[in-house]
């Protein structure tokens, strides 16, 4: 049997995290084989990657849309190497919190042309793609005030240059990127209302998980 790869995509403060906890400790709970993990940050050298992008650079200095662009596909090519290729090989059902549409909806929404994403796609991922894609998809506004709300303990003044107006036309033009991306591949992609209650979310997961790993042969009831 060959493996099954399911991404998870959308703004922060989406609860795309919880959603995959809740999908995977289902998953385990059926005995099913499972490997979950994450982008960036799913291998060792993933991980230095992830600190690398993710923390204040000390420097100051501002990082090109490209550098940072390579540093997400160098992440990834450690990643599919030797986590996600090596699990679809052997058959499990791989669960991964963010991956290639991540890419296009950020750096895209950062400036980055559809021509390098094209090329780098090509070069890196190839012709793997995800069976299904869950799009939890929410209005930014909400969602980064929620992510404020577990911010809090950092004070009011990171509160506020991170909720200026340009953070959110940023993350505006995130999610419609991630909408254009659904619309353009709307068999993969599965498009999540991610404001209605978490059991409602859940719910809506799994009834597309569900068809999708029966048919792959997995023991779903
Ligand atoms: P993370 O803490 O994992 O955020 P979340 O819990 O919302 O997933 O941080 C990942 C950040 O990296 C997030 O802001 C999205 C960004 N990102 C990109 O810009 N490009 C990418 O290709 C990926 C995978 C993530």
């Amino acid at each position: 049997m060959t493996g099954v790869l399911i991404t998870a995509e959308g703004v922060e403060g989406s609860g795309k995290s919880t959603q995959l906890l809740r999908l995977s400790e289902h998953l385990r709970r059926l005995g099913l084989p499972l490997v979950v993990s994450k982008e960036p940050g799913g291998t060792a050298l993933g991980r230095e990657i992830r600190t690398l992008l993710l923390t204040p650079h000390p420097s100051g200095e501002a990082w090109c849309a490209e550098a940072e662009l390579m540093l997400f596909y160098a992440d990834r090519a450690q990643h599919l190497a030797q986590v996600i290729r090596p699990a679809i090989e052997a058959g499990k059902i791989v669960l991964i919190d963010r991956f290639e549409d991540s890419t296009r909806a950020y750096q895209g929404a950062s400036g980055v042309s559809e021509h390098v994403l094209d090329r780098l796609h090509e070069l890196v991922v190839g012709r793997l793609k995800p069976h299904l894609t869950l799009l939890l998809d929410m209005d930014p506004e909400v969602s980064l005030q929620r992510v404020e709300v577990r911010n809090l303990s950092l004070g009011d003044e990171f509160k506020e240059t991170r909720f200026d107006q340009a953070h959110l036309e940023f993350h505006r033009r995130v999610r419609a990127r991630f909408l254009a991306i659904a619309l353009g591949d709307p068999t993969r992609v599965a498009v999540v209302p991610a404001r209605d209650a978490p059991e409602a979310v859940e719910q809506a997961i799994w009834h597309r998980v569900a068809p999708l790993l029966r048919n792959a042969g997995f023991a779903v009831e």
